[in-house]
């Protein structure tokens, strides 16, 4: 009787192993036939009450059916496995040509790019580009550089001093003195660099801004010379004639010295807050080298002479890019930032 039942049970269970549509069915007939309180394990009870002969012979029939139904329900689940691993695959499968979404590049500050620039262009003309700490000592900053202790420069209302005595520098021009000590004459090179100064912030001023020192020492320089690097330097950043005007400009360091202006590119001339209404702006101081200047960096003015110049390389910028705030270049505002 018992063999009967478990044949019946083997039948049902195969047939309904082959029907099951999902891997849920399938495992709901696994739980119902193999499962601990399921089929097999009702019939296994009923062995109990069989006579000792019979029981051997029906326990090997309920194993090998256990065994049969155990092996038919595998290879079903493997089969829904392999299908959901190809579901997903199918779903995970990546084209790995296509660009990748949304990924933006950095881009360059529009002062290190005008920088990089301009230090080609020296560069290609023989000039070095050299580095100064931007925090300077007092001689580097002035007494080098012809400043003496009255002047109006050192005044408190202009200079960041430190506690130490030391001072955030307030131009590029130490790198002068550096670079004549560091190189000897005949020589040419150019420093760009951070510079501070304590003002009021406002749409033209800054208390952190940007120069670009230049110098050249030979013999027999002429202001001439001069006028050519800056008229060189300011058609390449503006790939374009543009109105200059030289006044004579007051800097220690310097003798004669200029003041640069060019014609303000953001309103053509008509005024604006950048150009303070006047419709120039003020774009460089250079001059030739001061004989102090030379002589405290230990070259010998009688047989040496050079022109020095500073650029304001934030204003450049400015005008280059028509960037009427100069607030904008240090907001890290990606807005601004991803326009170049
Ligand atoms: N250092 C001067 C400034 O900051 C600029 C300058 C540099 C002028 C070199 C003459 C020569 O205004």
């Amino acid at each position: 009787m018992l063999e009967e039942q478990l044949s019946a049970l083997q039948a049902e269970a195969q047939r309904r192993i082959d029907s099951a549509q999902t891997p849920e069915e399938l495992e709901k007939v696994r739980i119902d036939v193999l499962g601990r309180k399921g089929a097999l394990a009702e019939a296994s009870k009923q062995m109990a009450k069989l006579a000792p002969e019979q029981k051997a012979s029906a326990g090997k029939l309920l194993n090998s059916v256990k065994q049969s139904l155990e092996s038919l329900f595998e290879t079903k689940k493997a089969k829904y496995d392999d299908e959901m691993l190809a579901r997903r695959l199918d779903a995970e499968w990546l084209d790995l040509t296509l660009p990748a979404p949304g990924v933006r590049p950095g881009t360059l500050h529009p002062i290190t790019r005008i920088q990089r620039e301009i230090e080609d262009l020296f560069t290609s003309m023989g000039f070095a580009v050299l580095d100064g700490p931007e925090v300077e000592t007092e001689y580097h900053n002035f007494d080098a550089l012809n400043i003496p202790a009255d002047h109006p420069a050192r005044d408190a209302q202009d200079t960041f001093w430190l506690t130490d005595g030391h001072l955030l520098r307030t131009h590029t021009s130490p790198v002068q003195i550096r670079g004549m000590k560091k190189l000897g004459p005949p020589l040419r090179m150019i420093a760009p660099g951070r510079v501070f100064r304590n003002e009021e912030v406002d749409a033209s001023h800054e208390h952190t801004f940007y120069q670009l020192e230049g110098m050249m020492i030979d013999r027999n320089v002429s202001i001439a010379n001069l006028i050519y690097f800056m008229k060189t330097m300011l058609s390449a950043v503006f790939h374009r004639d543009i109105k200059v005007r030289l006044r004579p400009g007051f800097f220690p360091f310097v003798e004669p010295g200029f003041e640069l202006d060019i014609h303000c590119l953001l309103c053509g001339g008509s005024g604006c807050p950048v150009c303070k209404q006047s419709g120039w702006v003020e774009q460089l101081g250079c001059g030739l080298v001061h004989p102090n200047v030379l002589r405290m960096a230990g070259i010998d003015p009688e047989q040496w002479n050079g022109f020095a110049f500073g650029l304001g390389l934030t204003r450049l910028v400015m005008m280059r890019y028509a960037i009427d705030d100069v607030r904008w270049l240090q907001s890290g505002d990606l807005r601004f930032a991803r326009q170049f």
